[in-house]
């Protein structure tokens, strides 16, 4: 089993920086490279505001947070990726975009211990990996949670043309960065998505039937089902626009219309109202 040196993490948006953050505090060196001018600058800005918390709470060494930045190159090219022993992909959650990227990735990082990862949260693995042609077998998801310096979990989702050897490679990885890496398959939603959507869909229909005020329904299932945050506060959290993506994903992937989204989840949607990034969604975030 070949080690990971140097992991290229491509996106470094909310997760894309997260990734790199907590690979660089395991001891990796790691590449960040992003398409858009002022992405890795902002998650440069970002690691170091991330990092400066552990320490103000005691929970990392000044000394360390030095060590794990000095770990970080931030890219602009993506011929900077070209040292990478493994690839973590978390860019924008577009089958297209994602494929045109492995494709590249594939024809450019060829040497056959070097695995492509994908943190995509619903798009199937069979299909990026198919993408990725020769390189297939190397292509796998690697599911991280957001924030993902705090979030214990990584799903690991093999596509059909996976190797076993890859698939024990990206849980070793996982366990090397911290995390607790667990299996799912590669069915519409994985495992998260799809327990945890449509729970969050129902708690839509039981606010636009008139069952209860958001705000009970937060309250019932925090108190109730012992959840550190309700079902809606959740979904403004992770975007109402992202909620309507994945049960469309859902519905499609597995031929039920019992996942479509409910008409309030859209109405809000088509009203700007996406959650704590447009400062309103279900509740409002003033300053956000
Ligand atoms: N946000 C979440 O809660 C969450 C949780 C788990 C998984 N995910 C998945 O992680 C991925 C990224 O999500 P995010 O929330 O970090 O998004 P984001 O919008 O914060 O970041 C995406 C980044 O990718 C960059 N990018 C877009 N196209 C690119 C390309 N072709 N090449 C290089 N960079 C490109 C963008 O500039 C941006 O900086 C998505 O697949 C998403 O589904 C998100």
């Amino acid at each position: 089993m070949s080690t990971v040196n140097t992991v290229a993490v491509v996106g470094a948006g909310q997760m894309g920086g997260g990734i790199a953050q907590v690979a660089a505090v395991a001891g990796m060196s790691v590449i960040v490279f992003d398409a858009f001018p002022g992405a890795v600058e902002k998650c440069k800005g970002v690691h170091k505001k991330s990092l400066g918390k552990f320490v103000e709470k005691g929970k990392m060494q000044q000394a360390d947070m030095d060590a794990a930045l000095g770990r970080i190159r931030y890219a602009t090219a993506v011929e900077d990726l070209k040292s990478a022993d493994w690839v973590v992909e978390a860019i924008v959650e577009d089958a297209k975009i994602k494929k045109e990227l492995f494709a590249k990735l594939a024809g450019m990082l060829m040497r056959e211990d070097i695995v492509l990862a994908t943190n995509t949260s619903s798009i199937s693995i069979t299909e990026i990996a198919t993408a990725a042609g020769a390189a297939a077998s190397r292509v796998v998801g690697m599911h991280f949670f957001n924030p993902v310096p705090l979030m214990q979990l990584v799903e690991v989702i093999p596509g059909i043309q996976t190797s076993r050897d890859v698939v024990e490679r990206t849980i070793a990885l996982a366990t090397r960065m911290g995390k607790t890496p667990l299996k799912a398959n590669d069915r519409a939603g994985f495992v998260s998505n799809r327990v945890l959507m449509p729970m969050i869909n129902e708690a839509f229909y039981a606010w636009m039937e008139g069952v209860a005020e958001p705000d009970a329904i937060d309250g019932i299932m925090k108190l109730g089902c012992n959840f550190p945050m309700g079902p809606l506060r959740l979904a403004d959290f992770i975007g109402l626009d992202t909620c309507v993506h994945i049960m469309n994903v859902l519905a499609d992937g597995l031929n039920n219309d019992r996942y479509r989204a409910c008409p309030l989840l859209k109405q809000l949607v088509a009203a700007g109202r996406l959650g704590d990034k447009t400062g309103r969604g279900v509740f409002e975030y003033p300053g956000k």
